[in-house]
């Protein structure tokens, strides 16, 4: 595939852009000694939450479920969770740092071609993050799976992406360092590059993302000699 063959990149934003390790220093500032199993296993929660509520049939958004999975975590790592503390941390999701190279990667593409984020996080905390980091000039939409009540990898929600802008899927590129969501919109028919930012290895879900790349700037090269 070439590049000059897409129309518009749609991105994920939690772990593609958003870094949401970024909330570890937090965290440690809270409960010290305890910062990295928190974030890892609140972000474990967070996910599995959504798939799990979505087989269930019981959508709540993606704020509430963030929440519902601090909470789970502090519990199971017997540590106290205080309404002030929960909120506090609940705040970092608002202003999550971007992995470092990627505010020049999108500049770089969006001139290139239309910009989107798809991403199971509420309207809200989609609106406050990137306002956060400057970048809610950078995309041409901001769409969220709140209108459908379910969440990705439903085919459902990257089909909301075609009909939202406009563009048949095989005209779009899909971008995500979640695997489970890049295999998700390459069954769906999007082509997908992962960016495998945690050298992970693939799962075994019969499907596999058409490129893998380890930054956004590689995404940026290959746009740019394509377009
Ligand atoms: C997203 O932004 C949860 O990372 C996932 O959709």
């Amino acid at each position: 595939m070439n590049a000059g063959n897409l129309k518009a990149l749609v991105f994920d934003a939690y772990g593609t852009i958003y870094d949401v390790a970024s909330v570890f220093q937090r965290c440690e500032h809270h409960f010290p000694g305890h910062g990295k199993a928190i974030s890892e296993l609140w972000r474990v929660k967070q996910l599995e939450y959504t798939w799990l509520r979505t087989l269930m049939g019981r959508y709540e958004n993606f704020e509430r479920l963030t929440e519902d999975g601090l909470r789970h975590t502090c519990r199971a790592l017997s540590l106290e969770l205080s309404d002030a503390v929960l909120r506090d941390l609940m705040s970092e999701y608002f202003k999550l740092a971007t992995y470092s190279e990627v505010p020049a990667a999108l500049e770089r593409l969006a001139a290139k071609m239309p910009l989107a984020i798809l991403s199971n996080g509420s309207p809200a905390m989609l609106q406050k993050v990137t306002e956060h980091n400057g970048l809610t000039d950078r995309f041409q939409a901001i769409l969220s799976v709140d209108g459908l009540k379910i969440f990705k990898p439903s085919p459902r929600v990257y089909e909301s992406a075609v009909n939202r802008l406009g563009i048949a899927k095989e005209a779009i590129g899909f971008v995500s360092s979640n695997y489970w969501d890049a295999v998700g919109a390459k069954a769906y028919g999007f082509y997908v590059l992962w960016i495998n930012r945690f050298k992970r290895v693939q799962d075994e879900l019969g499907v596999a993302p058409d490129q893998e790349v380890f930054t956004m700037n590689q995404i940026a090269d290959w746009v740019e000699a394509g377009t």
